[in-house]
C-alpha cells in the first residue's frame, strides 16, 4: 500500500513495518497521523528507528491515538509520568516484561489498544521482541475449528501475573479480571482475529475444564507459529508500536545479566466484541 509522505517496509508478509520519514518528537499534522494510524491497521506492528524522545514527548504521541492507559499493577517509577512503564532488565532481575507471548493487559475488561515502546539501553546482542499476527493464526486455521471457536467466550485474569509481582505490598488489591470473545473482530479492519494468550487466559467458559485446557494448549501453540511472526531487533533509541487488539508478543529475555531499559505507553481500548 502506497502512502504520500512516509515509507513503510515490511519486514514480513503478514506482520511488521518500518517507517521511515517520522520524527516522533514533533506533534504529527493530520496527514501524517493518518498515514502512521493506516500503516499500524496495516502491519499489526510498526517500528521507527533513530527517535529522540522525552517522557513527555513519547505520550503526546500516543495520545494522538487515543486516551493513555495506567498500569493496574506495576510501580510508576518516573516522577510526574504515570502513565510510563519502565522497562527494566538487569542482574537482579528475577522476571522480565512480556516473556511469554501475550496481548497487553487482556485481563482488563476494555484491553489497551495498543502500546508503544521505546528503548533506551540494550545489551550487546539479544533482547529482541517477536510480533506475531493473530489475524493470520485465525485464517490459518481450518473452517470447522473457526466454527467451533467463533462462538467461545474467555476469561482472562491479572491474579496470578501481577500479584507479588513486583515486590510491592499488594494485600487487599485486586487485579482486573474479564470474559472476551475467543475470536474478536477488529474495530478498524473488520477482520477477524484469535483472542486468547498464555499471560492472562485462563479458561474458555462454555467448555469442561479438560476440554477448554486442550483447547487452550492447542491455540497457546498454534499462535507461536513462526509464519504468522516477524521479530525486531532493537537499536538504541527505536520505537516500537503494536495493536493489542490483532497481535500478541514475546519479549526475548536472552540476555541475563546484561541491562536493557526502555519506557512504554499504553494506549487504552475498547471491549472486544466478536461481529460474524
Ligand atoms: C512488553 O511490553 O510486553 C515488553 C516488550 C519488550 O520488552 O520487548
Amino acid at each position: 500500500m502506497p502512502y504520500a509522505s512516509i515509507q513503510v517496509d515490511k519486514l514480513t508478509p503478514h506482520i511488521g513495518g518500518v517507517i521511515q520519514g517520522v520524527d516522533l518528537a514533533q506533534p504529527l499534522d493530520e496527514a501524517t497521523f493518518k498515514q502512521v494510524h493506516d500503516a499500524l491497521i496495516d502491519n499489526g506492528v510498526i517500528f521507527f528507528r533513530d527517535q529522540r524522545l522525552t517522557p513527555a514527548q513519547q505520550k503526546a504521541f500516543g495520545r494522538r491515538f487515543g486516551e493513555l492507559h495506567i498500569h493496574p499493577a506495576a510501580p510508576k517509577e518516573v516522577p510526574e509520568h504515570p502513565e510510563i512503564l519502565v522497562i527494566h532488565a538487569d542482574e537482579n532481575s528475577k522476571h522480565v516484561a512480556g516473556e511469554n507471548w501475550h496481548s497487553d493487559v487482556s485481563c482488563d475488561p476494555e484491553p489497551p489498544m495498543g502500546s508503544i515502546l521505546y528503548i533506551h539501553e540494550l545489551p550487546p546482542v539479544g533482547g529482541d521482541t517477536l510480533f506475531a499476527s493473530m489475524y493470520a493464526a485465525y485464517e490459518a486455521l481450518s473452517e470447522p475449528m473457526k466454527r467451533f471457536l467463533e462462538p467461545l467466550t474467555a476469561r482472562h485474569e491479572g491474579e496470578h501475573v501481577y500479584r507479588g509481582r513486583y515486590g510491592l505490598d499488594d494485600k487487599g488489591k485486586t487485579f482486573p479480571k474479564a470474559e472476551h470473545p475467543v475470536v474478536r473482530t477488529h474495530p478498524v479492519s473488520g477482520r477477524k482475529a484469535l483472542y486468547v494468550n498464555g499471560g492472562f487466559t485462563t479458561r474458555i467458559v462454555q467448555l469442561a475444564r479438560s476440554e477448554s485446557d486442550a483447547v487452550l494448549q492447542f491455540l497457546y501453540r498454534h499462535v507461536e507459529t513462526p509464519e504468522f511472526q516477524c521479530r525486531f531487533r532493537w537499536q538504541v533509541n527505536s520505537v516500537a508500536f503494536w495493536d493489542n487488539r490483532c497481535v500478541q508478543h514475546h519479549a526475548m529475555w536472552d540476555y541475563y545479566p546484561q541491562r536493557r531499559h526502555g519506557h512504554r505507553v499504553t494506549i487504552k481500548g475498547d471491549r472486544p466484541f466478536y461481529r460474524p
